[in-house]
């Protein structure tokens, strides 16, 4: 295999932005990331891959829940706020200078992005350096009609 190809291949394929927050015993968790698809109706399940090696893993593979929040167009800060996990939460109010209220199960719930939904863990598949957590979208809610701003308009990049 040519390693350019298959890293140039890897990063046409086009993705969201979006936050996933996660807590367990030890504290809120989050991060930003790219990888994450529907992948089924009925149920309405998700499917996440989250960095072995992080917080947001953690917590996610002891607690079963997490939530995603779409970036808005206008919300690049956002989404780079969150590349380094959870840095800091306040009581449960804020998390990394953003406000937060808790979910039906337990989450914290970003209140500036457009939309959200909420997941319990039904399946994970492991191998890699990222684990595929699947879940099933609980609860859901829509704060804006803000369009969701995409990787490719941040100019950053994940995959390859
Ligand atoms: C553009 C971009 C996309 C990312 N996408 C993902 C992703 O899909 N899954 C993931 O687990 N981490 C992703 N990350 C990494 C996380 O944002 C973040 O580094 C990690 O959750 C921080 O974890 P830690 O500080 O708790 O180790 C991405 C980072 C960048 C810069």
């Amino acid at each position: 295999m040519d390693p350019a190809a298959k890293k140039k291949a890897l990063r046409l394929l086009s993705y969201g932005l979006c936050v996933a927050t996660s807590r367990d015993d030890t504290g809120l968790a989050a991060g930003t990331i790219n990888w994450i698809s529907q992948s089924s109706f009925t149920p309405p399940l998700v499917m996440v891959a989250i960095k072995a090696d992080s917080g947001l893993h953690r917590a996610v593979a002891a607690s079963r829940i997490f939530a995603v929040h779409i970036v808005g167009k206008s919300q690049k800060e956002l989404a780079t706020a969150f590349f380094r996990g959870a840095q800091s939460a306040a009581a449960d109010d804020t998390l990394n200078g953003y406000a937060v209220e808790t979910g039906q199960t337990g989450v914290p719930l970003l209140l500036a992005p457009p939309a959200w939904f909420e997941c319990r863990v039904v399946n994970e598949v492991r191998g890699g350096d990222h684990t595929i957590f699947v879940g099933e979208v609980v609860d859901a809610g829509v704060r804006s009609e803000e369009e969701a701003l995409t990787l490719r308009d941040t100019g950053f990049a994940y995959g390859g």
